[in-house]
């Protein structure tokens, strides 16, 4: 296959890292068509990134029409056909292999025969995802970090029958986007989680070890080693339930000690202390 011209984005799931990566898309001058499976979720996402550009124009950053005219570049859907013109859909949904085999099978019968899917799973094979569909070749990873819109890097992962032209195009909309985009391949956790995910967890073993508070903890890393953000902070930021997904699924592939959950942080999830989005993780949140 040869890649289109990137012109239209899809993005599907507006959670917290489809919004970023929607704001990305907007802000870089592309239509983008972001899906979600209820008009509120929808909205609740244009809130978020209204708000975050907002702060912008406060800051003297970008002026108010411009902010106009980078929101009405988002178009809002619930139904997957509405990104039939997409030349390039990101899939930011649920971390669960089933629904993103369902959603690229069906988002395989909607877009153009030359458009690219790229997924932004954590810790999922891109390689499987793409097993759903019967064109793998144009399936690729693009890995965003949290909070997508502030982070630097995108992981451009080459899956094992991704083509040359799509991870390509991935790399370039990557730089399009304001991003250092990296290509690696579609091994787990790429390169960012394979260190961190592990990294966090010894983080957090510490806690109970060298007993001490999370703001302890958070300090030392902050102040001893350097981190923009205590690792603390980090997982309540990232999510305590998708912290523990991707290190169990991690662990499940890798089968290294030091990337399995702590039984602490698996508790917390079991618990619903999720971080930031639930108002309670390791710290409290209004
Ligand atoms: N989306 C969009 N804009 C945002 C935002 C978000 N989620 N969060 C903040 N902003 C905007 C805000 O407008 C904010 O200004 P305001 O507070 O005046 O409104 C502005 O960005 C600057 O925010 P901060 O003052 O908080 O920025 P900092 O200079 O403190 O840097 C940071 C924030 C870049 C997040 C920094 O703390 C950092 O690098 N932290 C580490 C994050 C990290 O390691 N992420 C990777 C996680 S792992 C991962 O994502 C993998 C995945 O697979 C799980």
């Amino acid at each position: 296959m040869s890649a289109p011209e990137i012109r239209t984005i899809g993005v599907v799931g507006l959670g917290a890292m489809g919004a970023g990566i929607a704001q990305l898309s907007i802000e870089a001058g592309y239509e983008t068509v972001g899906r979600e499976v209820t008009d509120e979720l929808g909205e609740k996402a244009r809130d978020r990134i209204a708000h975050f550009l907002q702060r912008k124009v406060d800051k003297e950053r970008m002026t108010a029409d411009e902010r106009f005219a980078v929101l009405e570049r988002l178009a809002l859907q619930t139904e997957l056909a509405a990104l039939s013109d997409c030349d390039l859909v990101i899939e930011a949904i649920v971390e669960d292999l089933e629904a993103k085999h369902a959603l690229f099978a069906e988002l395989e019968g909607i877009v153009r025969p030359d458009a690219i899917l790229a997924t932004n799973t954590s810790a999922l094979s891109v390689t499987e995802i793409a097993s759903a569909v019967s064109t793998p070749e144009r399936v690729v990873g693009m890995h965003f970090f949290n909070p997508a819109p502030l982070m630097p890097l995108v992981e451009i992962v080459r899956a094992e029958l991704s083509s040359d032209d799509a991870v390509d195009a991935a790399y370039t909309l990557g730089e399009r986007l304001g991003k250092k985009p990296i290509r690696c391949h579609d091994t787990p956790g790429f390169v960012v989680n394979r260190i961190l995910i592990p990294l966090l967890n010894d983080c957090i073993r510490a806690l109970d070890e060298a007993r001490i508070s999370p703001e302890e903890l958070d300090t030392a890393m902050t102040a001893g080693a350097g981190w923009p953000m205590g690792p603390c902070t980090l997982v309540d930021l990232v999510g305590i339930d998708v912290h523990v997904h991707a290190s169990e699924a991690l662990y499940e592939k890798l089968r290294e000690p030091r990337i399995a959950p702590p039984p602490r942080i698996v508790a917390m999830r079991n618990a619903g202390l999720l971080g930031r989005k639930s108002g309670r993780g390791f710290y409290s949140y209004d």
